[in-house]
């Protein structure tokens, strides 16, 4: 089964409830929230309230939260306000890892791992037991918008046979349904796409596109 989780970064903030409707009616379960803080990336984006706004109004849908940010402790905020998934970064803070994981089980969050283009995939195999999904960056992460980087396809192969079959595997960055199609074939099963979805003519016919190219 494949996933598409729509990116909202690059959705207009002034028009946000209504994208995300838009997404919704045309059959997504999942979206897929950037957390910047302008340290470890050099962007800003939300806080927890939108979280909160979101769950409130969709209580059923997955609220999957990207945390770019240095300072891991925001996930007890994030967790509070109601996210369903929180992946944060290896980079930020490798000897607390294993903190935060046993942090969000504790919570009845489920828990991901995001590995940078230039980590090695290894890295994760320590911390399988405890996790919920792998998030591969498919860019730098900082911004919307970038090209898919080609040699992520290597390493998505190189991570599906580490994690065995069935494993979530998520690609985040320059998702469309070319660089999809790909990602897919090297085992991607869970897809972030932001400028795709809301930069197109209409949201419906892009998630339908996507998912006719996965
Ligand atoms: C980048 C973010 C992505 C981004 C994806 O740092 O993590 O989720 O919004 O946007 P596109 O699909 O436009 O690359
Ligand atoms: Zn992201």
């Amino acid at each position: 089964m494949k996933t598409i989780a729509p990116s909202i970064l690059n959705a207009n903030n002034l028009q946000l409830g209504q994208e995300i409707e838009q997404a919704v009616r045309a059959g997504i379960h999942r979206f897929h929230i950037d957390i910047m803080d302008g340290h470890f990336v050099p962007n800003l984006s939300y806080g927890p309230q939108l979280v909160s706004d979101f769950k409130a109004a969709y209580p059923a849908v997955t609220a999957e939260i990207h945390l770019m940010v240095d300072e891991l402790s925001l996930i007890e905020k994030f967790a509070a306000a109601g996210a369903d998934l929180i992946e944060f970064h290896y980079e930020a803070a490798p000897e607390q890892v294993d903190h935060w994981l046993d942090y969000l089980h504790g919570q009845h969050v489920q828990a991901g791992l995001v590995l940078n283009p230039e980590t090695p995939v290894a890295v994760v195999q320590k911390f399988l037991p405890k996790l919920d999904q792998i998030l591969l960056m498919t860019v730098h992460p900082g911004f919307g918008g970038q090209s898919f980087l080609p040699e992520s396809l290597k390493r998505l192969q190189e991570l599906r046979q580490l994690v065995g079959p069935d494993f979530p595997v998520e690609v985040d960055g320059g998702i469309n349904d070319q660089t999809g199609r790909k990602a897919s074939a090297a085992g991607a099963n869970v897809f972030v796409a932001g400028s795709y979805i809301f930069g197109g003519k209409s949201i419906a016919e892009q998630v339908k596109q996507l998912q006719q190219a996965l």
